[in-house]
């Protein structure tokens, strides 16, 4: 079960945390991954690890945000049976001290990089008769948190366009999900918390972790096993659906 052999697989942002657990999960389940992401070195250290453990990997350096750099990149690769839209950048702050340009610039990149990969990977599937869509949401998707205005804006498009996608393409044989991490031990938390509450970092972590009534953050080969069955052939009768992986964060936070 829950093999890819044969399957091509696109992970934006693979160089780092949940997208770097997923292309290595992909790689041993036999996919051919194609790494799509900003930061070439952070790609070139993805790559050593799936070839370390006899996997079959390409890595592409591209800015999702833009539209030009990821149709050349989709169109290097050829075609896709498997895009993760996971690439993402955060940010903290209220509606009144979200400045215009942080608002452009989450959009940007969370917003308008998944729309640029949707759009380029869609017509590839209908080509070669289907394909499956995992994009990256959160619980901010559902849940009010503090001080996550710009970054709840963006997942909660990332929520609604997979709902889009995946109405548009049934007949296509498309499918499209998300998935909803509460906090996942990541550099993206790590960076966040160095950038928002210098010299509290470790009575940060301490209150994050506990936000999650599991009492921990998730690990990312812990998002990378969902996204293996959604994306695989064993979850042939799911799309258009969305699910937490968060510690009881939405239900049981009471
Ligand atoms: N870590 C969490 O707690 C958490 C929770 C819920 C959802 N998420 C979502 O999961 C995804 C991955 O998060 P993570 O914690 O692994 O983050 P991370 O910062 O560890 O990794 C993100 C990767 O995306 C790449 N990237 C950023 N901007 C890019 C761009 N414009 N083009 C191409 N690549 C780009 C980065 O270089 C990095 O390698 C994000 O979409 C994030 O919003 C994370």
């Amino acid at each position: 079960m829950f093999k890819l052999t044969g399957k091509k697989a696109i992970v934006t942002g693979g160089g780092s945390g949940i997208g770097k657990a997923i292309a290595l999960v992909f790689a041993r389940q036999g996919a051919e991954v194609h790494v799509v992401e900003l930061h070439e070195a952070a790609a070139y250290e993805t790559r050593a690890e799936i070839e370390a453990a006899g996997g079959l990997v390409f890595i592409h350096t591209c800015d999702v945000s833009r539209q030009d750099q990821v149709n050349k990149v989709f169109e290097a690769i050829g075609g896709v049976d498997i895009l993760v839209n996971n690439a993402g950048i955060a940010h903290v702050g209220n509606l009144e001290n979200t400045s215009e340009a942080d608002l452009d610039r989450i959009y940007q990149v969370n917003v308008k990089g998944a729309y640029n990969c949707l759009q380029a990977a869609v017509s590839r599937m209908r080509e070669q008769g289907g394909g499956t869509i995992l994009n990256l949401a959160s619980i901010v998707s559902h849940v009010g948190i503090p001080d996550r205005f710009a970054y709840s804006m963006s997942k909660g498009a990332i929520h609604a366009m997979t709902l889009s996608v995946a109405k548009d393409y049934l007949s296509d044989n498309i499918r499209c999900n998300s998935v909803s991490p509460a906090r996942v031990h990541t550099p993206f938390v790590d960076g966040f918390i160095a950038k928002n509450y210098p010299g509290k970092e470790d009575e940060m972590f301490e209150k994050l972790s506990k936000t999650q009534p599991i009492g921990r953050m998730a690990r990312p080969e812990e998002v990378a096993a969902l996204a293996l069955f959604l994306c695989s052939d064993e979850a042939a009768f799911i799309t258009g659906c969305d699910y937490p992986i968060d510690g009881g964060f939405i239900k049981l936070n009471n």
